[in-house]
């Protein structure tokens, strides 16, 4: 059986890592050890059989002596543990949920469904390195399989509204305790039937503008508003979390950068969980019909699924609310733009923990272990 270490499983996408692991049995066909970074000692997760106490993750000889590890613990303990891995000579598997590997020559975006074939070549070619992508980005590709099996896209605008989970646990609390702090500063008002909503919106607007309104973690607030910022800035103009959008999308799919273009606006939105974007896309035909294309889309994979153009799908099936917690990918609000026939638009919406951080990390695993058998 693969020796398998887990750093960061108590995080938010280690915990969802976790869960899936959990749900379908994977422990079963693995050695895990698990470590941590402060409580070494400390009781590990269950996982239907005994795996002993928490380990140091800093250890590196216990850390060499493992087939593989799998980190969700960030960049900076990346940095860190594994240049002494390698150099000690660990050539065992690394699989990582952080980005600092990402762009590296001698490392593979994972996203199976989409580069399965990438992957393959890199494990006959000896690569080690295996990292999940970026969320917005396996969602949008998971999303547009279709499209780009058929080698349609031309470009894609990205317009995303990112959920404040994508920014770790303490803003998921941040935005609660900013809601709370709004309904607080209007409630009697809303209690009261008669009262008046300018009434209502002065006193929200001046919580907003308070000295203590709870911003520690977003720098502004979020609740009742939106934050077009994500990530560091870069010197052209973009954030990072938007150039990610267009290297990585061509680093998964196999492409030279910049094969298809891809670029757009990051934002965070007062959501939990689930990212959305809205794309505009240049297709490379103008022959295509919107029945013709929706075909292409929902066909391309098992998760995707498409959404009829209309209102009482929309609300039904393509939200974060509706998509939260399933490994759907919903894919709708299909439409032609006045801009000419070569131009779509569409919505589409997946869990950010999900297909956008864990489960590609756990199918990689799951390759990994049946090569092993
Ligand atoms: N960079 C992403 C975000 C994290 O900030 O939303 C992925 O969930």
């Amino acid at each position: 059986m693969m020796k398998v270490g887990f750093i960061g499983w108590r995080g938010m996408v280690g915990s969802v890592l976790m869960e899936r692991m959990r749900a379908e049995s994977d422990f079963n066909a693995i050695s895990p050890v698990f470590f941590s970074t402060s409580s070494v000692g400390g009781e590990s997760p269950y996982v239907g059989k005994d795996v002993g106490v928490l380990q140091d993750a800093y250890e590196c000889k216990l850390l060499a002596s493992l087939d593989c590890i799998v980190t969700t613990q960030g960049s900076d303990y990346t940095k860190e543990v594994l240049p002494k891995l390698r150099s000690a000579g660990w050539n065992g598997y690394w699989l990582d949920a952080s980005s600092g590997l990402r762009m590296d020559d001698d490392a593979i975006i994972v996203l199976d469904p989409i580069n399965r074939q990438l992957i393959e070549q890199g494990l006959s070619s000896g690569i080690k390195n295996y990292v999940g992508g970026n969320c917005t980005v396996s969602l949008m590709l998971l999303g547009l399989d279709g499209l780009f099996k058929a080698d349609l896209i031309e470009w894609i605008s990205s317009m995303t509204y990112q959920a404040a989970s994508g920014a770790g646990a303490n803003n998921i609390r941040e935005l609660l305790k900013q809601s709370g702090a709004l309904y607080a500063a209007a409630k009697d008002l809303l209690d009261d039937k008669n009262a008046s909503i300018l009434d209502i919106d002065y006193r929200v607007t001046q919580e907003l503008h308070s000295a203590n309104f709870p911003q520690q973690y977003f720098g502004a607030p979020l609740a009742g508003s939106v934050i077009p910022w994500i990530d560091a800035g870069l010197e052209n103009g973009q954030t990072k979390e938007e150039w990610k959008g267009g290297v990585e999308a061509n680093k998964i799919l196999g492409y030279t950068p910049d094969t298809v273009k891809v670029d757009g606006t990051c934002v965070r939105v007062g959501v939990l969980r689930s990212h959305s974007q809205a794309l505009t896309i240049k297709l490379k035909r103008s022959d295509l019909s919107l029945a013709e294309i929706e075909q292409i889309i929902a066909k391309a994979n098992p998760w995707v699924k498409f959404v009829a153009n209309n209102k009482a799908d929309t609300l039904r099936e393509l939200t974060p609310a509706s998509v939260s917690g399933t490994l759907d990918i919903a894919v709708g609000r299909l439409k032609s733009l006045k801009f000419g026939p070569e131009y779509i638009s569409l919505f589409t919406v997946g869990d950010q923990l999900l297909w956008g951080a864990a489960e590609p990390l756990r199918r990689m695993l799951n390759i990994l272990v049946e090569k092993h058998a």
